[in-house]
């Protein structure tokens, strides 16, 4: 005989871990089993997030991934998008706790805080969240600080060392990196006679068309709105520096520049001529990429909302700021330059000329 559905499941086991600090769940109020179980619900549907990110991650990071491949990452990235609309939504069931039925058992908790969810850390570590880029953590090195805690129980030790082992592994954004690398621009592949000319061409070629487009809405501005035409001078100005410093990567170490030049060129390609059809995959690749970090933002803020509701604008059980903190997490974006090459997009008549159409399945 097969297994039943309840030793399938293990739920003996698994419904005999709300006791909470007291071990006893009979003890607990109905509003603590409430805490306990939402929480218990997210860390289950992390760890799914987490196999599904590092199947995604494993094929991307083939030398050559073959065309196939692609809508098997992109159909699971789609389904941990999914989960974190769910894990959004969930928000509302934990807001269901009145803010002093929480303070009736919140001191108990501390240290304890959601900041110790090494799951969640993990997953912004597979993801490329750079540690240089994280918030500092009631004014330390956040990761630091997970470290110490750490340090003092079974569990802890448990716990640092998944971060450590996720912190050797190749991380999403890099995978995505080295295959955006590879992208074809403008018909010439890496390794190509010439591919360094071509992609400086197609970045230049960019550059102008950019520059063209920004004359005319700038004049079109200024006449519609009638209001200070140096201010929205100035601003289009900016615009256009920052434009240029982003295309030419001059915000990228020298050493590094070339090649970070070419893993924009493609990001800016594919998304320029998505309706070519070799690019069709790839655009949607990008496109979950991006929904998946969209979400993961909007999980942050949410949870932001939800705290302020419940605590206010108090200090954490783990010691941070609280909401001003979870505010601030909220600006991560892991995946830079998905999103900063939105805000250099050019309407398809203002497009450098396809060259080579051929190579992208298109004949003209
Ligand atoms: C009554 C409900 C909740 C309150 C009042 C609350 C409050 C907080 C606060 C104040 C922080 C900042 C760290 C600190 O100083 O403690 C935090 C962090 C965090 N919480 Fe919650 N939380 C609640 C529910 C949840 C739930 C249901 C989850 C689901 C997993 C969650 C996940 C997290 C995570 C992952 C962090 C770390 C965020 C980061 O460092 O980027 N929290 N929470």
């Amino acid at each position: 005989m097969g297994p039943t559905y309840w030793d399938y499941l293990k739920l003996d086991r698994l419904l005999d871990l709300q006791g909470g600090v007291e071990g006893d769940e009979t003890k607990l109020s109905t509003d603590e089993l409430h805490f306990i179980i939402v929480h218990q619900a997210y860390e289950l549907w992390f760890k799914l997030v987490l196999r599904e990110l590092r199947s995604a991650r494993t094929e991307l990071a083939a030398p050559r991934v073959p065309e196939e491949k692609i809508p098997f990452v992109v159909h699971h990235l789609g389904r941990v998008t999914e989960i974190m609309k769910l894990l959004v939504d969930q928000f509302r069931v934990m807001e269901t706790l009145a803010p002093q039925d929480f303070l009736a058992f919140r001191d108990k908790l501390i240290p304890a805080s959601g900041f110790q969810s090494f799951q969640l850390r993990e997953l912004e570590i597979l993801l490329g969240l750079d540690d240089a880029e994280r918030i500092a953590y009631a004014g330390a090195d956040p990761l630091e600080h997970i470290r110490t805690l750490a340090a003092s129980s079974p569990g802890g030790r448990e716990a640092w060392g998944r971060i450590e082992r996720a912190r050797a592994e190749p991380t999403l954004r890099s995978v995505l990196h080295d295959w955006l690398h590879r992208t074809p621009v403008q018909g010439s592949a890496p390794g190509d006679p010439g591919d360094d000319a071509a992609v400086e061409r197609f970045v230049s070629d960019y550059f102008h068309a950019l520059q063209r487009a920004n004359a005319d809405k700038t004049g079109h501005l200024v006449a519609s709105l009638g209001t200070d035409a140096a201010a929205i001078e100035a601003r289009m100005r900016d615009a256009e520096l920052a434009a240029r410093r982003f295309l030419f990567a001059e915000d990228v170490p020298e050493a590094e520049r070339a090649r970070a030049r070419r893993v924009r060129a493609g990001v800016l390609f594919i998304e320029s001529y998505r309706e070519l059809p070799l690019l069709a995959w790839p655009r949607l690749l990008l496109d979950s990429v991006v929904e998946l970090e969209a979400q993961l933002v909007i999980f942050r803020s949410r949870h932001a909302r939800m705290v302020e509701r419940i605590i206010g604008r108090r200090v954490g059980t783990g010691g941070s700021s609280g909401v001003d903190y979870l505010d601030q997490t909220a600006r991560y974006r892991i995946f830079s330059e998905l999103w900063s090459v939105r805000t250099l997009l050019l309407a398809k008549e203002h497009l450098p000329a396809l060259e080579r159409p051929d190579v992208y399945g298109f004949a003209r």
